[in-house]
């Protein structure tokens, strides 16, 4: 476990503090018969990644410029910019010959091995032996070595940044280094949709703060120990037992999920919340806020339980103050047991246990973007998607059974977390409706309490909104690795 000091150039600029994007690459790729033609491809590349130290200056030039242009009553330009970062999966490592015994076993299976138990839909084969096959993309189905992340403020500085990476291995010659298995392609929303997912809600607002990076958190942002990102840092329980070139580095989970907007529209139309004097469209939103925890605009329903607060959700010093601690909340009175946001993140909840769960190592850091088109008019009338879009998800942790995993099979996907009292009638929270899943059997979920005034009331949830199509467990190597123990 190494105590001394972080240095912002050894880490890859996506993990602590996010790689500035209004467009973004996901490079996914296999390399070639010539791995000491890769290597020599990733000591090129190597200037071209992006360290923390440089993520953190663009988005300090990102903060001047908007705020020289709000001083002048302006717009603020897009500044151009670029960013890239590159890991490997554990097939990569083994290709590489790199010492693979990094002391994860979901990442040395990869993610197809972990998705049965993540609830994914698939087919069962094979007698007496079943085997799962989850139904994924064909994409992804091979196990593929690493993925190199292109992020820029537009299609054309990326397609740019893109030339330059794809030259260093050689891409499009005949000596080519590595080929592309998928490129997965995503964009901020437009206009007011910026920062908003798919089904329209703000993203992005809670992450934890890490010791000795984020030194001025938000009020309700919990700091968490840089050892529950990075490998090898105070709160890496396996530190011990890892390579000394994971020191730095980070597991990578990359999900592709496939989101059902008109479907999920259609669900809260048809199910509004009836309270007091609330219209059939405020009762709607209502719901949709109850089951991310969250309205639209960000607001967090713990503190803003019956109408949302713009005013609130812009504000970051009150938007994440909030612990699940409001009277009644305990049977979710203010915010539902089952909410996403609930789910993801307990805060107090299990610090009010009898004996209090630690919540510290199953924090992550999420990324990720949106991709795919607006919905168009003829979805929005069918009630019916026809055009794919959703999230293509990825989160940083030093330890994937304790952080992605974790959350996804023991909170998202477990009806009676989280654990409300020990004696019966115990609550039954209900499945996380955004993302928490069982293996095909999509109409098996349901939710407590969705309603305020009927805190044990079931609503069933009759499909899956959010389906997954595919992922990997990466790992994102710190710079001083990657130039000697990865490249030639
Ligand atoms: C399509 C899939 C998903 C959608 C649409 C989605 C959407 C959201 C939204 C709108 C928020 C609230 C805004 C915020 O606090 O940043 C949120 C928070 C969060 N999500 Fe997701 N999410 C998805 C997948 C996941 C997955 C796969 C995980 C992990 C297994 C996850 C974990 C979290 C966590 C930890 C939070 C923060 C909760 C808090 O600290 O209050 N999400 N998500």
């Amino acid at each position: 476990m190494s105590s001394d000091t972080l240095n912002f150039d050894d880490i890859q600029g996506d993990i602590l503090v996010g790689l500035p994007k209004r467009v973004q690459q996901y490079i996914i790729f296999q390399i070639g018969n010539n791995v000491a033609g890769f290597k020599q491809g990733l000591t090129q590349l190597l200037p071209l990644i992006t360290t923390t130290t440089q993520a953190m200056r663009n988005r300090a030039a990102i903060a001047a410029n908007k705020k020289a242009a709000q001083e002048q009553g302006k717009t603020p330009e897009l500044l151009r910019m670029s960013g890239v970062n590159i890991a490997f999966s554990h097939a990569g490592l083994a290709a590489l010959k790199v010492n693979d015994n990094i002391r994860d076993d979901l990442f040395t299976n990869g993610q197809q091995d972990d998705a049965q138990a993540l609830g994914d839909p698939g087919a069962f084969s094979g007698f007496p032996i079943r085997h799962f096959t989850p139904s994924w993309d064909a994409a992804f189905r091979n196990k593929t070595h690493g993925m190199i992340i292109v992020a820029g403020d537009s299609n054309e500085t990326v397609a740019e940044t893109r030339q330059r990476v794809e030259q260093c291995f050689n891409v499009g010659g005949f000596n080519a280094t590595i080929s592309e298995v998928i490129t997965l392609g995503g964009h901020v929303r437009p206009g007011d949709q910026r920062g908003h997912e798919h089904f329209g809600f703000m993203d992005g607002i809670s992450q934890p703060a890490v010791k000795g990076v984020d030194t001025s958190p938000n009020p309700g942002q919990d700091t968490i120990s840089q050892g529950v990102i990075l490998c090898k840092r105070d709160g890496d329980n396996t530190s011990l037992f890892r390579p000394s070139w994971a020191k730095d580095g980070s597991f990578l989970v990359l999900r592709y999920y496939r989101q059902l907007v008109p479907e999920f529209n259609t669900f809260l139309e048809k199910n509004p919340i009836r309270e007091g004097n609330l219209t059939q469209k405020q009762g709607s939103e209502l719901l949709g806020a109850r089951l991310m925890g969250r309205w639209k605009s960000g607001a967090p329903v713990d503190l803003a339980p019956f109408q949302d607060d713009p005013d609130l959700a812009e504000d970051p010093t009150r938007n994440n103050n909030f612990n699940y601690t409001a009277q009644n909340d305990n049977r979710g009175a203010n915010c539902p047991l089952a909410a996403h946001s609930r789910k993801g993140n307990p805060r107090h909840d299990l610090r009010d246990m009898p004996i209090p769960i630690p919540l510290e190592p199953h924090r992550i850091i999420r990324r990720g973007i949106p991709f795919g088109p607006e919905l168009s008019s003829e979805e929005t009338v069918s009630g019916m998607t026809s055009q794919e879009r959703g999230l293509i998800f990825v989160c940083y942790q030093s330890n994937l059974s304790d952080g992605f995993a974790f959350i996804q099979k023991t909170w998202a996907n477990q009806p009676l977390f989280p654990p409300k009292g020990l004696f019966p009638p115990v609550p039954r929270p209900g499945y996380d409706p955004i993302i928490g899943q069982v293996n095909n059997a999509e109409s098996a979920r349901s939710i407590e309490g969705a309603d305020p005034l009927a805190p044990t009331g079931s609503l069933s949830l009759p499909m899956e909104w959010v389906v997954p199509r595919g992922g990997e467990y990466y790992f994102s190597p710190s710079l001083p690795a990657l130039r000697s123990t990865f490249a030639a």
